[in-house]
């Protein structure tokens, strides 16, 4: 007899370079789910959802703390702003949302000023540089310095050190001896002996959430619970897959599920991907399929194609199959969400890139080296676009004919099945495909 029992875990992850519209998909998939486990990142990423016509933005806390009953877990592989997490916290308990089940692991690693201002001053000297490719547009939340200081070792700070302020206080000393003189002298740089007194206070306050969570999530496996695993940013970022050195510092595709979650890739059973249905980038680095002047902005209009972290309007680009089929083999997903296929209402003709041309020669294969990756030349294909409204469609048959053929043509070149569609931000409107 088959197994027919729904898998015990999924996994989330965004195919592109971020913003596809996890959160929807996440949101709509955390009531089937005991837990929903963040497992990277840190308040870089950005999640909206819409529930009954409100609008959440998340950067931290897993999207299934809006959920009832459903566990919101930040792991080990994240890097946490305390004061952004906390601002979180109390924005969603002012809105009535009970945040009871958010829990944080010991190891995970804390965000410090110190990291805010090092991302800010790389992030300048960078941009001064003589080398073209120039800065790579952080969101200067503090991640890369973070989780160069948890490689380091001797200057992290951890959760569990929020508990003990000797501790602490010994940390954030070297912490600040060690940061380079700019950033020792400038006069946003709080003493370490104050942060220190602001951590411990932080420590206080979430002591109660605060735990081991590997065996929290080994606990709830053993219980026959479900879990989601919700990744942050998005496979085209990941910092060993990504287009590097544009990316961001974890590994943000479901790679970093395993030691980000303290979880075995085994028990990983389902993988699924979001993709919108053209592309977008923040920041900088390469960006084949980029489309400039009057119909990115169209497009850009059309989407809301602006940073829920920063703000920055996003660069659009056509769908970029090369990438998708990459990033559809890298995680080896079962499915594919295509979220935002309402915003290319009206766009005629559809333009999707096939393959890359390199200096002349034709390939499929996707180049994560971001000096190579900007001398490629996408080779596009035309395909009919669709005029009807499609917001209000609840099943793939009704779609046009025309918006019916560019998810098969996705389908086909990426060799995955498209599961869901979203056709517009609210959770309603998304079709079973
Ligand atoms: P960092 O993560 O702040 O270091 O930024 C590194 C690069 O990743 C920048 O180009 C950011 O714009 C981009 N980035 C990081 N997180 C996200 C995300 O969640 N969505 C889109 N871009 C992101």
């Amino acid at each position: 007899m088959p197994d027919t029992s729904p898998p015990l875990t999924t996994a989330v992850v965004g195919l592109q370079w971020g913003d596809e519209g996890k959160g929807k998909i996440v949101d709509r998939f955390a009531s089937e789910h005991d837990a929903v486990v963040r497992y990277n990142g840190g308040a870089n990423a950005g999640h909206t959802i819409v529930v009954d016509g409100e609008r959440f933005a998340l950067h931290l806390i897993p999207s299934g703390i809006l959920s009832p009953g459903t566990k919101a877990i930040i792991a080990n592989g994240t890097v946490i702003d305390p004061d952004k997490l906390i601002e979180e916290i109390q924005a969603l308990e002012a809105r009535g949302i009970d945040t009871d089940g958010l829990v944080i692991s010991d190891r995970a690693h804390i965000v410090t000023p110190y990291h805010k201002l090092e991302d800010a001053r790389r992030e300048r000297l960078l941009a001064d540089d003589e080398d073209p490719m120039g800065a790579i547009g952080t969101t200067r939340r503090g991640i890369g310095p973070a989780y160069a200081d948890k490689a380091y070792r001797d200057t992290a700070v951890r959760v569990c050190d929020l508990l003990d302020e000797d501790a602490l206080r010994l940390q954030l000393a070297r912490a600040h001896a060690y940061a380079p003189s700019e950033v020792r002298n400038d006069p946003d740089t709080p003493p370490p002996e104050e942060v220190a007194r602001h951590l411990a206070e932080v420590g206080r306050y979430l002591r109660p959430r605060i735990t081991d969570t590997c065996y929290l999530i080994d606990d709830l496996l053993r219980a026959h619970k479900r879990v989601l695993f919700e990744g942050a940013n998005a496979t085209l970022l990941d910092i060993d897959h990504g287009t590097y050195p544009f990316v961001t510092s974890s590994n943000a595709s479901a790679l970093g599920i395993s030691a980000g979650a303290g979880i075995s890739p085994r028990r990983i059973e389902r993988i699924v991907g979001v993709a919108k249905a053209y592309c977008t980038r923040v920041g900088k680095g390469p960006f084949p399929t980029e489309i400039e002047g009057e119909l990115g902005d169209t497009i850009r209009t059309a989407g809301n194609e602006f940073g829920t972290t920063t703000g920055r309007p996003r660069r659009i680009g056509w769908l970029d199959l090369v990438a998708l089929r990459y990033a559809c083999m890298l995680n080896d997903v079962d499915s594919i969400c295509l979220t935002m296929l309402d915003v290319l209402r009206g766009i005629d003709p559809i333009r999707v890139c096939v393959a890359y041309d390199l200096d002349g020669h034709r390939t499929d294969r996707f180049i994560p080296d971001a000096r190579t990756l900007m001398r490629v030349r996408p080779v596009l294909v035309s395909l009919p676009g669709f005029h009807d409204e499609i917001r209000g469609i609840e099943t793939r048959e009704a779609l046009p004919p025309n918006a019916r053929h560019y998810l098969s043509y996705i389908e086909e070149h990426a060799g995955v099945p498209i599961e869901l569609v979203s056709v517009g931000p609210a959770r309603e409107q998304t079709i079973v495909a």
